[in-house]
């Protein structure tokens, strides 16, 4: 892995982080209770775009290497990456909303995983390993662990359900860039990688498949689907190290 300096955030810092990302919790909030068969994912893009402006934050992906929209909506067999259109949300579908925003020059990032209406069993199960999977992962994110012993904690975790790891996208340092050092994997080995100081803040982001772990990009350049078109799922939380242990700066 490269060996990139990692930031250190000052608890004053960390509090500003605090602020965006509880404005990001609180916009994935208001999406959360917005998600129902008949929407489509363009009105959830309008709903985001209008909230952050009403906070006085700027949307995070909106024009990041060219991205065009404020969301990430990834239906199904999309990993991540996926591009609010008229496509329109139907039972049984689980959707992922990622969401990040800037402001007071700090970013926050977080993403859910939500199951619209009755969704299969197996939806249902993916959706909750992927959820705990993030929590075993925060639980990692303690002063002398290793980086690595997040990403086990994952991998671990949602392997021993049946499911797999996407390995193309990691999780991110975060704080005045959206992507800072480290790169945060779903998968390796304990006790490897840097040692977890106070003060790192990373943004942790699980994402699942239910069958293979292989991935695609669609011809948009973006979208990133599952290979053998099964079900995904991606929950992420800002979270910050600090003596106390770990603070997840986007839970309300
Ligand atoms: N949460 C994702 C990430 O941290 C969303 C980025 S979408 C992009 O990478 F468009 F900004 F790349
Ligand atoms: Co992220």
């Amino acid at each position: 892995m490269k060996k990139e300096i990692v930031i250190l955030k000052t608890p004053a810092e960390i509090e500003i982080m605090r602020r965006s990302n509880l404005i990001v919790a609180e916009i994935l909030q208001i999406l959360q209770a917005e998600i129902k068969a008949g929407i489509t994912t363009l009105d959830l893009e309008k709903i985001a775009e209008e909230e952050t402006k009403k906070r006085g934050a700027r949307p995070a992906f909106k024009g990041y290497r060219g991205y065009p929209y404020c969301l990430c909506t990834s239906v199904n067999n999309e990993v991540v990456h996926g591009m609010p259109s008229k496509r329109v949300i139907n039972e049984g579908d689980i959707v992922s909303i990622d969401f990040g925003v800037l402001f007071d020059g700090f970013y926050g990032d977080s993403a859910v995983t939500v199951p619209v209406g009755k969704v299969c069993a197996d939806a249902q199960r993916l959706v909750n390993a992927t959820a705990a999977s993030l929590d075993k992962a925060i639980e990692a994110a303690v002063v002398g662990n290793r980086l690595l012993d997040i990403s086990a904690a994952v991998q671990q975790y949602v392997e021993a359900e049946g499911f797999s790891v996407v390995r193309e996208f990691v999780g991110h340092g975060i704080g005045r860039e959206l992507h800072e050092a480290p790169q945060v994997p779903n998968f390796g080995i304990p006790g490897r990688g840097i040692k977890l100081k106070a003060g790192m803040v990373l943004a942790i982001e699980p994402m699942i498949n239910l069958g293979e772990c292989d991935v695609r990009i669609l011809s948009d350049g973006w979208t990133a689907v599952t290979a053998d078109g099964k079900l995904s799922a991606h929950f992420e939380h800002t979270v910050a190290i600090t003596p106390e242990g770990p603070y997840i700066l986007s839970r309300i």
